[in-house]
């Protein structure tokens, strides 16, 4: 049954759409569009996903005669980016330095077949343009779960004990307890709430367990297995708003779709707790920007906390930058890395070269991994539709 799914990669021969290379027929042109490390990346070998290091590719795909560039130069219509897509047959792109790939350009890139997703998330693609152009979409799913999950809970964290401020405190020579101390809280006996319970929403519940909190809710179309449900010990809530109106913390962990797109709006954002606190590692988008600087300002919202952002990199004058709450603080926001740690670029850099090797073998992809496959969605994380009831979504529970 779900076989169909399973993607079988065009057999390694010349297709004729291929570009010719008189050395090595089968050559294919990998186009990998990542972040400039710059000197940290000459000194970090471990920061993989650089266009320094190249995740580890290059070497690799040279030996077996393929051509491999890679550039950070992505806006514009005269981009490295736009100009190699043209007959680029693998795209691989990253979340933390977005290639936009649009419906326009998929358009003009005759020759792609597989976009890579270094990471987990692939809203920056036009997941509906590569389907009507059967182009496959992959992620490397699962490598930066932990990672999110982590940040997930050190934000929570550092917004509810009103961290950021104390800290800045110490380091402009300042001391002030009762300053600090007016705004901070104890996150025990408090309400928890994920948007989002796959990989990362989970194991942040996972994560919470230690903290007492007075309850842990989640939401989300997806059902959880009934052992992985019970070891969390939280509360399913089948409405949104009823929810996010019960909890002192709602953290964002689903992807951007067209449904969660400015999903936190001044609506959705009035039926939360006054007072409360929002993360958000998910998607900038999934927040109207100009709506959660207004609650934040308002005192509405407390705090408002993640690494992701509506474009990237932020512009300087991005109102997320310098929102804050009527007390200074309750601003925890940091710039894309949460699942960019070294333990997680190791692993998407070779679940990489994984899906890449097996496209190039003629290989099956791991049915985690894929998106978009021949036409439809094959995975049903990206928003609720009728035909892909039965497809896998994140990978429920501890595994
Ligand atoms: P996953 O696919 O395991 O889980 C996503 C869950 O969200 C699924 O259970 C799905 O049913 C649910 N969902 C989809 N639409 C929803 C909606 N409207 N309301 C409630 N639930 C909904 O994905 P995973 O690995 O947990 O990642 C989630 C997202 O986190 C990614 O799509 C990505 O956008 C973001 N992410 C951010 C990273 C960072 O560095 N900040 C790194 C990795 C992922």
């Amino acid at each position: 049954m779900l076989s169909r799914y399973l993607t079988r990669a065009r057999p390694l021969q010349r297709s004729t759409s291929r570009p010719f290379s008189s050395t090595n027929p089968n050559m294919v042109k990998v186009l990998a569009v990542l972040y400039r490390g710059g000197q940290a990346a000459q000194e970090e070998p471990r920061l993989l996903g650089t266009i320094e290091n190249q995740l580890g590719l290059a070497d690799w795909l040279k030996k077996e005669g393929h051509e491999l560039v890679v550039t950070d130069d992505k806006e514009g219509s005269s981009s490295e980016f736009q100009k190699h897509l043209a007959d680029t047959e693998i795209l691989i792109t990253t979340p933390f330095h977005p290639g936009y790939l649009t419906a326009d350009l998929i358009d003009k890139a005759k020759n792609l077949k597989l976009c890579v997703t270094a990471g987990v998330g692939s809203d920056h693609i036009d997941l509906n343009a590569a389907n009507t152009k059967k182009i496959t979409v992959a992620e490397v799913s699962g490598s930066n779960v932990v990672s999110v999950a982590e940040h997930v809970v050190m934000s929570i964290l550092l917004l509810v004990r009103n961290f950021v401020p104390a800290h800045e405190q110490i380091v402009s020579d300042d001391w002030n307890v009762a300053q600090i101390a007016r705004n901070a809280y104890d996150l025990e006996g408090k309400v928890v709430g994920t948007v989002g319970c796959g990989r990362i929403g989970y194991r942040v519940l996972q994560r919470l367990q230690g903290f007492n909190c007075k309850d842990l809710l989640w939401f989300d179309y997806t059902d959880l297995p009934p052992d992985a449900e019970k070891a969390i010990n939280a509360r399913r809530v089948k409405d949104l708003e009823e929810m996010v109106s019960k909890c002192d913390v709602v953290t964002i962990n689903c992807p951007l779709h067209e449904k969660t797109r400015g999903l936190f709006n001044d609506d959705l954002i009035s039926k939360m707790k006054p007072g409360s606190w929002l993360v958000n590692t998910a998607r900038g988008a999934i927040c109207d920007r100009a709506a959660v600087k207004r609650a934040l300002e308002s005192g509405h919202l407390r705090g408002y906390a993640g690494d992701v952002w509506d474009v990237q990199p932020a512009p300087k004058d991005h109102p997320w930058r310098h929102a804050f709450n009527p007390l200074g603080g309750g601003n925890g926001m940091v710039p894309h890395y949460s699942g960019t740690t070294l333990d997680a670029q190791k692993r998407y850099a070779d679940g990489t070269k994984e899906i890449i090797r097996r496209y190039l073998a003629g290989e099956d992809q791991d049915l985690a991994n894929l998106i978009v496959f021949d036409g439809d969605y094959a995975s049903k994380a990206y928003g609720q539709r009728e035909k892909n009831a039965n497809k896998p979504t994140g990978q429920k529970g501890a595994g």
